[in-house]
């Protein structure tokens, strides 16, 4: 179910208690049920997530560790996901059936993941074998809705994360001649361009125009990219690595994959959220560095190092959004209710999806 979806669906509405709460009390509430719960309860927390939500996470990662912690989990009854749908729906598969999870507000969705649905997928895939015979295999960035994950996993693909992508698509080369990579173009472009395939011999498939837009014989295309980006990490510019080359020449410029080839082929270094905390935690007292990744992880990081000069490469970027919408008072709404016995905000997936959303995660999950 994408967000769209979810939203014409009913989606509970926070009271306005809560609204008005001071940060304290709501501090205090999602302490005592934290603690009333104890191992009952599990708090995932993706890094995009604000410090008033992910200070009371139980773990923190990015979408390959919580998709790992996720599966392994077999105690807690209740896992609420402090994160966005495609994450909860991520949970919801790779956990028992008797495992509850929440997402403490239903419109925390993805623009990236609604960029590619299930029915655009199933007519480029026709097209796609109209034009190339069966010799495709379907990956998607797990930044998907499950509808995808479960389209791709039919068809003997996988999912793949920002942190082993270049592992997942060396796999897919192993079992057919091309791949088609959803729905983010850009993790695709850098990743197969990162394994020394030709920029030409990637096409780009645009689900609304229904084309595929090649610049190689059809015979040589390798790659097939979905048409869709992260609306965060698009607006990081050549312009903006330029602008930090020229006003700090010693500075290193590190983005997140999901920027655009330029931007990811001026910078210094490209990772994963979990790459880009560890590489400026052990990078050395004094040096500098601008990132290019959602605001309120890159503000965490400057906080956390006083001893670096940390800049946003773009310095008009705002948080991601739709991570935003989990804030303190939806927490502790959403927390309370799961002890009240009222399963608001529940996030399952139909089992016909699941089952086949699950192969395509575990054939990731065995190989990373
Ligand atoms: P990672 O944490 O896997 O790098 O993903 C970034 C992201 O966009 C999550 O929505
Ligand atoms: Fe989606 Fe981009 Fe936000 Fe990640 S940062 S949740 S990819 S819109």
């Amino acid at each position: 179910m994408n967000l769209l979806e979810t939203l014409k669906g009913k989606s509970p509405i926070m009271p306005e208690r809560y609204k008005s709460m001071p940060v304290e009390e709501l501090e205090a509430r999602v302490h005592a049920v934290k603690e009333r719960m104890g191992k009952r309860l599990f708090l995932p927390g993706h890094h995009y997530q604000k410090d008033e939500v992910i200070q009371f996470a139980d773990a923190r990662g990015d979408s390959l560790k919580l998709a790992q912690l996720s599966a392994e989990n077999q105690d807690a009854e209740a896992i609420v996901f402090c994160g966005v749908h495609f994450m909860a729906e991520t949970a919801d598969i790779l956990t028992k059936q008797d495992q509850m999870v929440y997402l403490p507000d239903m419109r925390a969705g993805c623009s990236m993941a609604d960029m590619a649905d299930l029915n655009q997928t199933e007519k480029a895939w026709m097209s796609l074998m109209d034009l190339f015979g069966d010799t495709i295999l379907p990956l998607t960035y797990v930044n998907s809705t499950a509808a995808i994950k479960a389209f791709v996993g039919k068809h003997d693909g996988a999912t793949v994360t920002s942190s082993n992508a270049e592992k997942m698509v060396s796999w897919a080369f192993e079992q057919k001649e091309r791949i088609l990579f959803l729905p983010d173009q850009h993790l695709g472009r850098n990743t197969a361009f990162n394994l020394g395939i030709p920029l030409d011999q990637m096409a780009v498939w645009d689900p609304i125009l229904e084309r595929l837009f090649h610049d190689c014989p059809l015979e040589e295309v390798k790659v097939i990219l979905w048409k869709g980006h992260c609306s965060v990490h698009e607006n990081f510019t050549v312009t903006n690595v330029e602008q930090v080359r020229e006003r700090f020449p010693d500075m290193k410029v590190i983005v997140h994959p999901e920027c655009r080839r330029e931007v990811v082929d001026l910078s210094d270094e490209s990772g994963s959220t979990n790459y880009i905390i560890q590489t400026i935690k052990n990078a050395p007292s004094g040096s500098a560095w601008a990132i290019g990744t959602e605001m309120n992880l890159v503000n965490r990081i400057i906080n956390e190092h006083p001893d670096k000069q940390i800049i946003s490469l773009n310095p008009n970027m705002c948080p991601c959004l739709t991570m935003n919408r989990i804030d303190l008072p939806h927490l502790a709404w959403c927390l309370e209710a799961i002890e009240q016995g009222e399963h608001l905000n529940v996030i399952k997936v139909n089992k016909d999806i699941a089952d086949d959303a699950k192969k395509a995660l575990d054939r990731m999950l065995e190989r990373v």
